[in-house]
């Protein structure tokens, strides 16, 4: 039988070439070459080829729709962004920044899972097997049977998984593991998409459930988890500030669950502890309202939380700057525009800075009304009243539209104490809510004059 050998795919059009180009000769993409192998039939293999287990064609109303099965990991925050627990055969991805508690989590997982009573492989390619220990002592894991095996060739790991047979395997991380079948180096796209999709049949063929830990990175050198995204079952991102206590786990792609789901950790003396009841931890504790600060009610997955959005308005140079930390830039100019054009605030010679606290990451546009507000304020330097929250979509046209689940909103908003409340029209709760006065808004214009009013 011929060798494998190694070719160049183009990840634009999957052309092939036999040597490294700059230039693909297929679609003349630049620097889209990368190294694959191309298996002795001459032909790419497809890759999922042996994931297509049942040949014969079924009438959708008559396959059975069994629940999945899930273990429960015996980590209720770990378990709400997994849909359940973790699933037979399932592949998933746990992304974030170097230190942020990946490791930590994934071996308090193992532990919890060994324990009951499943067979678990932990696959460290970082760091050794002593440094391992010395984290689950720290964990205050000391009898753990977790099987720890330092390993970085894919082949050799391959091999154990196959003799072990664990019911939950650990690959720490996906890009230290290499094939001997590729020359480029371990991290390089080609090598972690080689190894992932190796791993990735392993586990359908032998109901392993395989976590992929993928580090991301700022530069190109090591090839980022985003590469895996499409092959693997679920995507998990760790977010938050490395320097906080708060760590959130985010579902990207679930196929087994929902997405957007998040989970809230924080990081301890004894590795990291779920929080159950999140809503209050992303506000700073100021004695007094300050210039610049709006809280917001944020709905991720399925519960709300309270954040505080910080705006600083200051004289900028003659290109004056927009950043904003946790939040989208791009709609952080829309909503300067639309404040300029609707509001009559005009910020086109300032610095504008927003953030929302505790490293948090939003994404849904529910969080506009908020960032105008502080930014108002900031550039007034007039402080919002005690109490106040804001949420809503602001619309370029200068229009406040409703946030999903406005009610549950309102309601936690209320429960934690706050006292005064700009929401969209649509999202004014027909019941008043006790404690909490509530203006409705239609227009950016409007939400302007009712804190105006508020003084
Ligand atoms: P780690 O899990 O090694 O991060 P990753 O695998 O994502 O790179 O987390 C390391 C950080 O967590 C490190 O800064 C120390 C801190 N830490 C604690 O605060 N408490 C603990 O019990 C442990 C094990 C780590
Ligand atoms: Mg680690």
């Amino acid at each position: 039988m011929a060798k494998d050998k190694t070719i160049y795919t183009c990840s634009e059009c999957g052309g092939t070439s036999p040597k490294w180009l700059g230039k693909c000769p297929h679609c003349g993409a630049w620097n889209t070459l990368i190294e694959s192998v191309a298996h002795s039939e001459g032909v790419v293999k497809n890759r999922f080829a042996s994931l297509a287990k049942t040949a014969e064609v079924a009438v959708l109303a008559d396959i059975e729709a069994t629940d999945i099965e899930r273990t429960p990991t015996g980590h209720e925050e770990l378990d709400r962004v997994l849909g359940g627990g973790i699933v037979e055969g399932g592949v998933v991805l746990i992304g974030g920044d170097p230190g942020i508690g990946k490791s930590t989590l994934l071996l308090q997982a193992l532990d919890s899972l060994q324990r009951a009573g499943k067979k678990t492989l932990y696959v460290t390619g970082e760091e050794s097997g002593a440094q391992v220990a010395l984290r689950s002592r720290r964990l205050g894991l000391d009898h753990s049977q977790v099987r720890v095996l330092a390993e970085i060739q894919l082949e050799k790991i391959l091999t154990t998984l196959d003799a072990q047979q664990p019911d939950v395997a650990v690959i720490d991380s996906i890009q230290t593991v290499y094939s001997d079948q590729l020359t480029s180096a371990p991290g390089s796209v080609a090598q972690v998409r080689e190894c992932a999709a190796h791993l990735t049949r392993a586990a359908k063929a032998s109901g392993v459930c395989i976590v992929l830990v993928g580090h991301v990175t700022k530069e190109g050198a090591l090839a980022g988890p985003r590469v895996l995204e499409h092959m693997v079952d679920t995507v998990l991102y760790f977010e938050g500030d490395t320097h906080s206590q708060f760590r959130l786990v985010r579902a990207i792609k679930n196929r087994f669950g929902a997405v957007n789901e998040i989970g809230v950790f924080a990081m301890t003396e004894r590795g990291l502890k779920g929080v159950s009841n999140p809503s209050a931890i992303f506000l700073s504790q100021h004695a007094e309202p300050v210039p610049g600060s709006c809280v917001m009610v944020t709905l991720e997955g399925t519960r709300p939380m309270l954040v505080e959005i910080q705006a600083l308005v200051d004289s900028g140079g003659p290109s004056p700057r927009r950043l904003s930390v946790g939040l989208d830039r791009d709609r952080l100019a829309m909503l300067l525009a639309v404040l300029h054009r609707h509001a009559g605030v005009a910020c086109m010679d300032q610095d504008v800075f927003v953030n929302a606290v505790g490293g948090v990451r939003i994404s849904e546009p529910a969080a506009d009304l908020a960032v105008m507000l502080a930014i108002t304020s900031s550039l007034r330097g007039k402080p919002l009243p005690k109490g106040f929250i804001a949420f809503g979509e602001v619309g370029l046209a200068g229009e406040v539209r409703p946030a999903p689940r406005g009610q549950e909103r309102l309601k936690e908003a209320a429960k934690l104490g706050f006292s005064v409340a700009v929401v969209p029209k649509a999202n004014a709760p027909k019941k008043p809510i006790d404690g909490l006065a509530i203006h409705a808004v239609e227009r950016i214009e409007e939400a302007m004059g009712v804190v105006r009013s508020l003084g």
